[in-house]
């Protein structure tokens, strides 16, 4: 990764119908860059690498490629490819000849598609199914020859709309790896869709996140899990307890009726906030050690770990084990804090 923009969208707004769908979006990707656009269906995802793409141009604001104006350039002629959520591979070609396509395109001699398109299928592990038909090959197989069909065109940017949706979560697993190999390998930039934010995790260097038409967060993992910028982000990122507490000063707050050192500051005196407690941040502990007392209401198991949800505050008594009553302590001694009222 380095530090020079490649694509830049600025003051994005996209209309349909007179229905705003992005708004005013603003976006710089890295070259080289692996960044993930992270958002519940329906935020504006599709859309918004449609605009990259060239199948869609903004009702207003500026799509820039290394600092040029594309706004208005066809698809053809920009150095993207996409990988759909939905294959679309020629199902009456085989696995060479789909994965051949843009090459024959280009008018290549026959020759150079024979290597380029070997090397290729050797890149994303199909060497030896060049024969095959696509209706012989697995969901993952398939998304494979998807991808191989894309990168033997050597775009700068390769544009991934949900391409693991279909795969069971095993293969999920394997595939989020291998892309991230890829795009090392390849070293050129990944622009990947998901609404998956472990998903986003594994994968990224940096992590868009949107919600309606708007970005909320744009960061590393890191960032985004330890210090989500609005209660939208906290609770869309992993697990999050989300309790209203008053921020007394800068690195203090308190939430049902206790005081925690934190890692917040620049609020107003006395504000009110909505405090984020990670699960990870929380321990059980014995009665004198505890800072705050809950009820343990229901015991899940879930394989390898053990989910309760409980309320804390409450008096009774009890096994945590069971239904009943627990101590916890805010181990690390810190909380996120983030404003109230963020969903914009
Ligand atoms: N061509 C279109 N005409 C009218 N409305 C559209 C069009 N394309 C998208 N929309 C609307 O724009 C909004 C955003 O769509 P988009 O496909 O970008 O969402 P997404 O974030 O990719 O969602 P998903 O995760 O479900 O794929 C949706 O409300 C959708 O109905
Ligand atoms: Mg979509």
């Amino acid at each position: 990764m380095n530090n020079s923009v490649i694509v830049s969208l600025r003051d994005i707004v996209v209309e349909f119908d007179g229905q705003r769908i992005l708004d005013g979006l603003n976006l710089d990707i890295h070259d080289k860059e692996f960044v993930t656009l992270l958002g519940s269906s329906g935020c504006g995802k599709t859309t918004t690498l449609r605009l990259i793409a060239g199948f869609l141009e903004p009702t207003s604001g500026k799509v820039l490629l290394k600092g040029e104006d594309i706004t208005g350039v066809p698809p053809y002629k920009r150095p993207v490819n996409t990988v759909f959520q939905k294959y679309a591979l020629f199902p009456h070609l085989n696995v060479f000849e789909n994965v051949a396509f843009g090459l024959r395109l280009k008018k290549m001699d026959e020759e150079t598609i024979r290597r380029k398109v070997r090397d290729m299928l050797e890149v994303v592990g199909l060497k030896g199914f060049e024969r095959r038909s696509i209706g012989q090959m697995s969901g993952g197989q398939q998304q494979r020859v998807a991808i191989a069909r894309s990168l033997v065109n050597e775009p700068e940017i390769l544009l991934l709309d949900e391409p693991l949706g279909a795969l069971d979560l095993k293969l999920r697993k394997e595939m989020q790896l291998e892309l991230k190999r890829l795009q090392r390998e390849m070293n050129i930039t990944f622009i990947y869709v998901t609404h998956d934010q472990e998903e986003a995790l594994t994968m990224s260097d940096t992590v868009v996140v949107m919600n309606g038409g708007k970005v909320q967060q744009i960061g590393t993992p890191e960032d985004i899990y330890n210090e989500p910028k609005n209660a939208f982000v906290a609770d869309f990122i992993g697990d999050s307890n989300i309790v209203d507490g008053v921020m007394h000063r800068d690195f203090l707050v308190s939430f049902s009726g206790v005081e925690f050192p934190c890692v917040d500051r620049g609020f107003a005196r006395e504000e009110s906030v909505q405090v984020v407690v990670r699960p990870e941040d929380i321990e059980v502990v014995s009665p004198v050690e505890g800072q705050l007392v809950g009820v343990v209401n229901d015991v899940i198991f879930k394989g390898g770990l053990l989910y309760t949800s409980g309320a804390a505050g409450e008096e009774d008594r009890g096994d945590f084990r069971g239904v009943g009553l627990f101590w916890i302590k805010i181990s690390r001694g810190w909380v996120a804090v983030a404003p109230v009222a963020l969903h914009h």
